[in-house]
């Protein structure tokens, strides 16, 4: 039995810039009333061209360092969440320790595409077992902006960017506790959510057209079921390994993708609209850093109380898929 971690503070950050449906639909052909109706998404953020996510990453760690009240050099350990780093090499978690003043620490970048962090919170379970002075930062941030295709109105109008941040401890007082963590994957059905181009496994030299390839291509409606399905399960398989109920959940934070996949959850787990938390509307799926953003964003408007139990679930391409169990 290993200790549950402590979370100590957290941080989010999305860029200024929004974009909307009517711009959208300036874009490519598409409608307010179609996105609206299939998606639930009025609008995302997006960061300006060629920035890089660790920007991003920096503002939502530095705000989670400072929620925990601790000074920046403590931090032993990085995670970086993302499938969509700043470049193949470096790893975007050694540019964020640089742009976060630290040098010498453990830096890995990982990437499970939606389901990154939550992959992270069960990485971070195992390194504080291994190393209980650690201090972890997990940080989760996608430039999705960045591989979507804006001649693909099918993907284009999904998604946003944006950061989310967490620091955790084995021990002492903190905002909550870490209960518990739990993931899946199947690669068999990759294919199904793909972006191609720039992988070794894409033939390509200096000079080559980027064609769609180079980004986001889905099969939709099969990601949409197979989304609905694994995020009830993995929803039920850690209530029911901890002896809990859906009564016994306080707030549900699923991935934020499409609101009729989280009403779908919501609804197929019985939890009552007003216990399940969406931003998707204004944010758009932001992959990895949905979950910790809509923490983020669930605490700045107060939802977020002392004894909560808060339940995530998560699901992305791999796929990937898992849930979580935060006890505040
Ligand atoms: O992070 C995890 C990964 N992502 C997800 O979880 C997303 C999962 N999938 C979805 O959310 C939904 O499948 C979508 C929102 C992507 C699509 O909704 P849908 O109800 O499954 O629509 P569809 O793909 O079956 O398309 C229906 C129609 C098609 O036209 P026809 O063939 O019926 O004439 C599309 O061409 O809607 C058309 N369409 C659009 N029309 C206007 C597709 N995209 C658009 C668009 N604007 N943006």
């Amino acid at each position: 039995m290993i200790n549950a971690p402590v979370l100590f503070g957290v941080g989010g950050y999305v860029p200024d810039a929004v974009l909307d449906n009517e711009a959208l639909s300036r874009i490519v052909e598409t409608s307010d009333e179609w996105i609206t109706t299939r998606t639930g998404i009025r609008e995302r953020r997006i960061l300006a061209p060629g920035s890089g996510g660790a920007c991003m990453a920096a503002v939502a760690a530095r705000r989670a360092i400072e929620d925990a009240g601790i000074p920046p050099e403590s931090i032993t350990h990085i995670l970086y969440a993302t499938c969509t780093p700043d470049a193949m090499c470096p790893p975007t978690s050694c540019t964020l320790a640089d742009k976060l003043g630290l040098s010498g620490v453990f830096t890995a970048d990982v990437n499970v595409a939606c389901s990154g962090y939550i992959y992270g919170l069960t990485l971070t379970r195992g390194l504080l077992a291994a190393e209980p002075e650690a201090t972890v930062l997990l940080v989760a941030a996608d430039v999705m902006s960045s591989r979507v295709n804006w001649q693909d109105r099918s993907t284009c109008v999904l998604f946003g960017d944006a950061a989310g941040a967490a620091v955790f401890r084995a021990g002492g007082k903190g905002k909550g506790i870490l209960k518990d963590a739990l993931v899946s994957s199947n690669g068999a059905l990759g294919p199904l959510l793909h972006v191609g181009g720039g992988g070794s496994a894409t033939e390509f030299k200096p000079g080559d057209v980027i064609g769609p390839e180079f980004f986001i291509r889905m099969e939709g409606r099969e990601v949409y079921k197979h989304a609905v399905r694994c995020m009830v399960k993995c929803s039920r398989d850690i209530l029911e390994r901890n002896g809990l109920g859906i009564e016994d959940v306080d707030l549900f934070i699923p991935h934020q993708a499409n609101l009729r996949i989280i009403e779908a959850v919501g609804s197929k787990l019985g939890f009552p609209a007003e216990k399940v938390f969406c931003n998707v509307q204004i944010r758009g799926n932001t992959s990895a850093a949905s979950i910790p953003l809509a923490f983020y964003e669930a605490r700045e408007a107060g939802l977020i109380r002392p004894g909560m139990t808060v339940l995530f679930a998560t699901f992305g391409g791999g796929f990937t898929w898992g849930s979580a169990l935060l006890q505040l």
